[in-house]
C-alpha cells in the first residue's frame, strides 16, 4: 500500500491525543497528506459502536460481547476509511487500534489472548501499523494527571488493578515488536515529546522511502 499507517497507544490519559494533534499539526506543515482518525469510532456506524461500548450505562456488557463490539467497530472502521485513505498515499494517524485490544481485552479483560490476536488479525483485514508510538506512563501518575476517572466512561471506571494490567500489558508487548516505539513521558515537557515523536516518524518515514 502506498500509504504510511501510524496508531497512537497508551494508557487512559497518557497525553497521547495531545501528541496525536501536535503530531498532525507538524506533518501537515512538511506538506503531508494526513488523515486523522480513532477507535473505537472513525465513520458512522463504528461511532455507533463506540457509544455502545464505552457508555457507563450499559454496565452488563459481558468481556466477549465487548471484545466482539471493538472488533466490529474495526473491521468497518478499516474498510471505509484506514484502508481507502492508505490506498490515497495518505499518513494515516490512528488513535488506539489492535494493541489496544491486545491490552484492555487480553492483558487486563483476562480473555483468551490467541482469541484476541486472532479477531485482531481478522477484523485488521491485513492493515496493520507501520509505526505505534507508544506512550508509556504509569497510571496511577496519568489518571492524577488528568484529575481521575470520567465518571461516564465505561472503561476509564474498570479500576487500578484493570488499568495496571493494561499497562504492564503494553509494556510486554513494547519489548516484543520492533514496530512498536515506546516512550515514557512522566519525566518530559509537551514539546520535548512532540519533537522526540517527530523525529522517530520522520526517520520512519524515511526508511520505508516514503518521506516528502
Ligand atoms: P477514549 O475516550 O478514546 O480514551 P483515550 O482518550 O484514553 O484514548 O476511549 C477509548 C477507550 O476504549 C479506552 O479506555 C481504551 C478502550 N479500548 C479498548 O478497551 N479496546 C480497544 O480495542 C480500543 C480501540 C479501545
Amino acid at each position: 500500500m502506498k500509504g504510511f499507517f501510524i496508531t497512537f497507544e497508551g494508557t487512559d490519559g497518557s497525553g497521547k491525543s495531545t501528541q496525536l494533534r501536535l503530531l498532525t499539526q507538524s506533518l501537515n506543515s512538511l506538506g503531508y497528506s494526513v488523515t486523522v482518525t480513532r477507535e473505537p469510532g472513525g465513520c458512522r456506524l463504528s461511532e455507533q459502536m463506540r457509544d455502545i461500548v464505552l457508555s457507563a450505562q450499559n454496565s452488563e456488557l459481558c468481556p466477549l460481547s465487548e471484545l466482539l463490539l471493538y472488533q466490529a467497530a474495526r473491521a468497518q472502521h478499516v474498510t471505509q476509511v484506514i484502508r481507502p485513505a492508505l490506498e490515497r498515499g495518505h499518513i494515516v494517524i490512528c488513535d488506539r487500534y489492535t494493541h489496544s485490544t491486545e491490552a484492555y481485552q487480553g492483558c487486563a479483560r483476562g480473555l483468551d489472548e490467541e482469541l484476541v490476536r486472532s479477531l485482531n488479525a481478522v477484523a485488521a483485514q491485513g492493515v496493520l501499523p507501520d509505526l505505534t508510538v507508544m506512550l508509556l506512563v504509569p497510571p496511577e501518575l496519568s489518571f492524577n494527571r488528568k484529575g481521575g476517572a470520567d465518571e461516564q466512561d465505561r472503561m476509564e471506571q474498570a479500576g487500578a488493578d484493570f488499568h495496571r494490567a493494561v499497562y504492564e500489558g503494553y509494556c510486554r508487548m513494547a519489548q516484543r515488536d520492533d514496530s512498536i516505539f515506546a516512550l515514557d513521558t512522566s519525566g518530559l515537557k509537551k514539546q520535548q515529546t512532540a519533537s522526540v515523536i517527530l523525529k522517530e516518524v520522520l526517520q520512519r518515514l524515511k526508511d520505508s522511502g516514503k518521506a516528502e
